[in-house]
């Protein structure tokens, strides 16, 4: 008999999530977690940090610019690095101990260490080895870097050395104008440093709608951000604890350098599968280090199931959580499924971008007949009595059927709106089904339902 019927490897968004579900539907689980916390990257180095300095640095852009407008006058609060260092920490703890409870109240067995597989059936973690019906690799991702580019985490920096910074650098130069870059470079700036974003493409966060990209850009360089677009980076150097970026400029293949104190490197992430064991056993690879896997997300070996960063997709916690769910019901004998079609992605940052679905510049390229309607938060009373108004809802529909393919928010708590669409998204609405929804008044969400107007008769406040 087996030890466990499933080890999960990896205890990030997608390991920890399939470990519980995996529970939940009666199977014998353990978890292999080799950090001193459950959580994988995006509770101890990923998204939870970064939301604390995100919201630390927001309320003190907020007391900076807008306290006095409201009547709340007196001297702006001053930064104590080491405080909002050790909140941030605080709020992981927080964070990462209740997976630990939960854990015990599914009665999932955390197995400490490293794992690998050394046979189909088997998890080596230490000394012991565990035999497990089936396993499933949740390993994540780890930041992929440049040629010619050595990280040292103190002046050239992953998105993990930049969220513990020992002090808030003059200045930053930030590499790729992604997820990270934007987010991170948004911390810094509010902090005061001179943030300089260099991006190979000639726009910003690629893959998103164009017009939000655009409108994105500008908000940001009004918030102090400078760009450096079109600019493919060579190398950097570093002297004295100081950093020097030198890239080309692709337009004309002229070169140039900029210096800074701290050099951010977010140029994406690669799969994590170092140390596994995965060649020996024979589990077919993707050219890009992803491990392949079949519409069941299980490998090329039987018995053995992956999920999360460590696959294809869109790197996300919620898509590797989805997975984690939809991959227990399988091993479980029922019918896990997920629809890739409907993954949000947000943007963490002020105003907050958010977007599902397909955007304009797709539906060009299929060749689709489709419709937009659009809402500035300028018409949108709450916005404006909270200095928000800046940014807008694009939603995009089917010209013929009115069937919603697509929405992009910029404006505040995007983040938490674009999931009416989500759900409108899952059960096939038209944006005629949002127009004819009540939507409270006065709320952010009014401009979605405005945006859906606007596909129609049109919006009321436009
Ligand atoms: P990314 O893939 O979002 O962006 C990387 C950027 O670097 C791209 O714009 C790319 O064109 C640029 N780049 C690549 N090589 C370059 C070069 N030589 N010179 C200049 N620019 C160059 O990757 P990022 O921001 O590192 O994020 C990694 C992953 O983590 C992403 O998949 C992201 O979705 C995920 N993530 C998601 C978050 C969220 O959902 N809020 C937060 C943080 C990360």
């Amino acid at each position: 008999m087996a030890d466990f019927d499933v080890i999960v490897i990896g205890g990030g968004p997608g390991g920890y999530v399939c470990a519980i579900r995996c529970a939940q539907l009666g199977l014998k689980t353990a978890c292999v977690e080799g950090r001193d916390a459950l959580g994988g990257t995006c509770l101890n180095v990923g998204c939870i940090p970064s939301k604390a300095l995100l919201n630390a640095t927001h309320q003190l852009h907020e007391a900076e610019h807008n306290f006095a407008k409201m009547g709340l006058k007196g001297k702006s609060p001053s930064v104590d690095w080491k405080q909002m260092q050790a909140y941030k920490d605080d709020v992981i703890g927080g964070n990462t101990k209740g997976i630990e409870f939960l854990f015990k109240k599914n009665k999932v067995t955390w197995l400490k260490g490293w794992g690998s597989i050394p046979a189909a059936g088997q998890v080596k973690v230490g000394d012991e080895v565990h035999s497990a019906k089936k396993i499933i690799v949740a390993t994540g991702s780890e930041p992929a870097s440049l040629p010619g580019i050595e990280i040292d985490e103190k002046t050239v920096v992953t998105s993990t050395g930049a969220l513990s910074l020992p002090k808030i650098p003059k200045s930053m130069v930030v590499i790729g104008a992604g997820v990270i870059g934007l987010e991170m470079g948004s911390v810094y700036a509010r902090l005061g440093a001179d943030v300089t974003v260099v991006e190979y493409l000639d726009a910003i966060t690629p893959g998103m709608d164009g017009e939000i990209a655009k409108s994105f850009q500008k908000i940001l360089q009004k918030q102090g951000l400078k760009f450096v677009l079109g600019a493919a980076v060579q190398g950097v150097s570093t002297a004295k604890g100081k950093a020097t970026v030198s890239y080309k400029l692709r337009k004309d293949d002229s070169d140039a350098t900029l210096d800074a104190e701290v050099v951010l490197v977010a140029t994406g992430r690669k799969p994590y599968t170092d140390g596994l064991g995965l060649e020996a056993l024979g589990v077919e690879m993707l050219p890009r280090g992803q491990i392949k896997t079949d519409a069941h997300w299980q490998t090329s070996v039987p018995g053995i199931y992956a999920i999360g960063d460590a696959i294809t997709g869109p790197m996300l916690a919620h898509k590797a959580e989805d997975e984690g769910m939809a991959v227990a019901e399988v091993v479980a004998g029922k019918h896990g499924h997920v629809n890739y079609d409907v993954i949000p992605g947000v943007i963490y940052t002020t105003p907050e971008v958010a977007s599902v679905g397909k955007t304009e510049e797709v539906l060009k390229q299929e060749g689709r007949a489709y419709k937009v309607g659009k809402f500035s938060f300028m018409g949108n009373g709450r916005a404006k009595a909270v200095f928000q108004a800046d940014g807008f809802v694009k939603l995009i529909v089917d010209a013929a059927t009115d069937r919603i393919l697509g929405c992009h928010i910029i404006g505040p708590a995007a983040g938490d709106m674009i999931h009416e669409i989500c759900v409108a998204m899952e059960f096939g609405a038209s944006a005629q089904d949002i127009a004819l929804t009540c939507h409270a008044h006065p709320t952010y969400s009014e401009a979605v339902r405005e945006a859906a107007l606007a596909c129609g008769d049109g919006a009321i406040h436009a």
